[in-house]
């Protein structure tokens, strides 16, 4: 009796289970192509819920209820949501979409994970620092899988944006100046993020921005119109993307700004001519925050539904919603227009396919939801905490070093460490930190202590605080700065430090910007240190202690009088949650400094904008009485392109060329040798530059070719190898208006920066 019940309990679970699966569309099936997938999916959409996948909604727990969009998740109007960073959260809109929506259509999360997630890394432009792809690509490795833990399986990374103008605040989120530098960071990033398959545990889509040309802002103003050459833009502003192209990244954001007078979201020659033509793209495009609607602020299209058709046709899969809204140009205009014929079925179904195609891509019909648990597992992970260290350590650069000051004697038995930025773990970890937790990071101060040994007083005085003269944006997230000292306070808390300094052996100034000075809409009008931190440093230079000065930035500033002045000079960027300790390591020289600059650093804002691999005027530097220069101070900048000091030295010689004259198409290489010509250990970016003499069009006086990081002990030599074929001697040329390769002679200089002297040539013939 008891079998035969089991048997027919069994017979029932087995149809219940045959008819669910009959019930399930054929979209769900895994076993089918992705494009039978979305032919199946599409054919039984309406137009509405069309529209709702190209809807991305921010979605900001501090401003908003879940009640205020689940009813538009439940109807199928919402294909994405940026901004939850909670598991439970995301697990719950991800239940409305996936269980009470008509098509069940997955949630995609995205999220801007730049650099980290719960373990915060130094900031991208601190990253490129160590011209090492590998470091870079563990990186966006672990940020990947922190993210994807708590079911974010989008990263709005990476930032491509080739920047000149360190007025720009958004320097600090991309790889500097340079194409060839950006565009392998660029790749290593792209791989970091997505591995072999973003729908692969722990990782996630990728998607670079923001195409293009947004680090050209008009007088570094966030969001201003950018003017570029078609030249600039194919030799310097798009190689980034090109390489994320080709290294598979999932999906692009379109930029904010004009780019020659059309803005990026509406610029069909970048995202249909050269995205999809050109690179043959398959991915899709998502509009950044609001710049469909902004068409219209930008005085190009007429109203939203005008913007609306324009972004979508110019090649705007998705549209970003204005953060806080629940709607948007295309949700609200999408329909309307198709009826009224402005923008065709068939261009629309294009949007969608892409869309799903990469839900589809991403894993999300099979596995939508967070895992809770793991997603728990990603807080204060130690071995993420280490990589944090070590990426944090060869992201520093070492400017200065008279007399060896670093690495510091252990015998200091007390050391003053001082400036507003040396104990704030806010702004240790850098803009686009919004979903850790700010209490585990580790500040200088913090880091030192932990450093020196029993009974070294280490003790910390703030000297100076510094404000932005107009708040950020940013700080609704973490709360308004405290208020300005008073006069009376202000000119306590510097005395304090000079007498602090004073009754110390060493003083550790640790000065520069808070979290909030760069980043998104954090321009700035000079180079200059905020606040009265360099009034501070005089006063504490003046009393002739040894002094260390640490910089905590995410751009170069104004320090020229501290390069004459301090012996010591760290650029530490914002190093990120392990900050504390991996400057302590450097200081103390359990670490080597080993980064380059990725950046020009120019001696003062009125240079601006400088950059190595400018053309040759028709007074070259070279020439007695050099016109070109500015009368007032140097026409050089203060740090060239690449540069970075260790606690070694390195020499360079015998830089050989394969052969003294090839053939177009024919490879050259180029080989050199570095020796550490010091006593300690370290490590060298082994750099190579070259410059066409002559041809079609004038070529940048230097333009970086190779990089290899190169390991050698005291004393050692080793031979670096580069290769110079097709691809690095090809330009896009404004005199035929294509990519070309030309006969001519070629220099060639390798060296551990763009100043490099060690020079050889070569010839290219017909
Ligand atoms: C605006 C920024 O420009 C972009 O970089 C970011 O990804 C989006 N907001 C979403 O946060």
């Amino acid at each position: 009796m008891i079998l035969t019940r089991r048997l027919l309990s069994c017979v029932a679970a087995a149809l219940l289970l045959t008819n669910s699966i009959a019930a399930r569309p054929a979209y769900f099936d895994p076993s089918l192509p992705i494009d039978k997938r979305v032919d199946d999916l599409m054919s039984r959409m309406t137009l509405d819920e069309k529209i709702g996948q190209l809807n991305q909604l921010f979605y900001i727990a501090q401003f908003m209820k879940p009640e205020m969009i689940e009813p538009g998740l439940r109807e199928g109007k919402i294909g994405s949501l940026l901004f939850v960073t909670d598991p439970k959260t995301i697990n719950r809109f991800q239940k409305v979409a996936v269980e009470q929506s008509r098509l069940k259509i997955p949630l995609l999360f995205g999220f801007d994970v730049i650099h980290g997630f719960r373990t915060i890394f130094p900031v991208p432009l601190a990253l490129a620092s160590s011209w090492d792809v590998d470091l870079v690509e563990r990186v966006q490795t672990i940020a990947a899988r922190e993210a994807s833990a708590t079911g974010i399986r989008w990263t709005f990374a990476p930032m491509l944006d080739i920047a000149r103008d360190p007025r720009w605040g958004r320097i600090v989120e991309g790889a500097g100046e340079d194409p060839f530098l950006g565009a392998r960071i660029a790749a290593a990033q792209v791989r970091g993020f997505q591995g072999q398959d973003p729908a692969s545990p722990g990782r996630l889509l990728a998607c670079m921005k923001h195409f293009a040309g947004y680090g050209a802002a008009v007088g570094g103003r966030d969001y201003d119109a950018a003017y570029i050459s078609d030249a600039e833009l194919y030799n310097v502003y798009l190689p980034p993307f090109k390489a994320a192209v080709d290294a598979g990244v999932g999906s692009a954001m379109s930029a904010y700004m004009d780019l020659n007078d059309v803005p990026a979201t509406g610029n069909a020659f970048l995202l249909r001519d050269v995205l999809r033509n050109q690179w043959g793209f398959k991915g899709f495009v998502v509009s950044d925050a609001d710049a469909v609607g902004n068409l219209v602020t930008h005085g190009f299209a007429e109203d939203k539904a005008d913007a609306a058709a324009r972004a979508l046709t110019a090649g705007v899969d998705m549209e970003m919603s204005f953060p806080g809204g629940i709607s948007n140009a295309y949700s609200n205009n999408l329909a309307k227009l198709i009826k009224e014929k402005r923008v065709t079925t068939a261009q629309l179904d294009e949007a969608v396919r892409r869309v799903l195609e990469a839900k589809f891509k991403a894993g999300l019909f099979e596995n939508p939801y967070a895992d809770e648990t793991r997603a728990a597992s990603m807080h204060n992970n130690p071995e993420h905490r280490k990589m944090a260290r070590i990426a944090a350590q060869r992201s520093a650069v070492l400017l200065r070093n008279e007399g060896n000051l670093l690495p510091l004697d252990p015998k200091f038995s007390s050391i003053a460490v001082i400036g507003p930025l040396a104990d704030s773990k806010r702004d240790i970890r850098g803009s686009w930190s919004l979903a850790d937790d700010m209490k585990t990071a580790v500040t200088v101060v913090e880091g030192i202590r932990a450093k020196v040994r029993r009974g070294v007083k280490v003790e910390y005085a703030p000297g100076v605080d510094i404000a932005r003269a107009y708040p950020s944006i940013f700080e609704l997230f973490f709360g308004p700065r405290p208020k300005p000292w008073n006069e009376a306070q202000g000119r306590e808390e510097f005395d304090k430090a000079v007498s602090l300094a004073r009754s110390s052996e060493l003083v550790v100034m640790v000065l520069g910007q808070h979290e909030e000075m760069s980043g998104e809409a954090a321009s700035q009008s000079t180079l200059d240190l905020p606040g009265r931190q360099r009034e501070l440093l005089e006063a504490i230079s003046a009393l002739g202690k040894r002094t260390v000065l640490v910089l905590i930035n995410g751009r170069p500033l104004d320090i020229s009088w501290a390069v004459t002045r301090v012996p010591a000079i760290l650029e530490a960027w914002h190093p990120g949650t392990e900050g504390g300790n991996a400057i302590a390591d450097l200081l103390w020289g359990d670490a080597t400094p080993i980064g380059k600059l990725p950046i020009t650093w120019p001696r003062s804002s009125g240079q601006i904008p400088i950059y190595y691999a400018r053309n040759l005027t028709q007074e070259p530097e070279s020439k007695p009485g050099f016109k070109s220069r500015y009368w007032d101070i140097a026409t050089s900048p203060l740090y060239p392109f690449g540069y970075g000091l260790s606690y070694t030295s390195f020499g360079y010689s015998n830089l050989r060329v394969s052969k003294a004259t090839a053939k177009l198409g024919e490879p050259v290489e180029v080989t050199v040798d570095v020796e550490n010509t010091g006593r300690r250990a370290g490590e060298e970016v082994a750099q190579l530059y070259i410059h066409q003499r002559s041809g079609g069009a004038s070529r940048p006086v230097r333009e970086l070719k190779g990089f290899e990081r190169v390991v050698l002990a005291p004393g050692e030599k080793k031979t670096i190898r580069f290769t110079l074929g097709k691809t690095e001697l090809t330009y896009w040329s404004s005199a035929t208006r294509g990519w070309v390769q030309e006969p001519a002679t070629f220099d060639v200089w390798a060296g551990g920066d763009s100043n490099a002297t060690l020079q050889g040539k070569f010839q290219i013939t017909q």
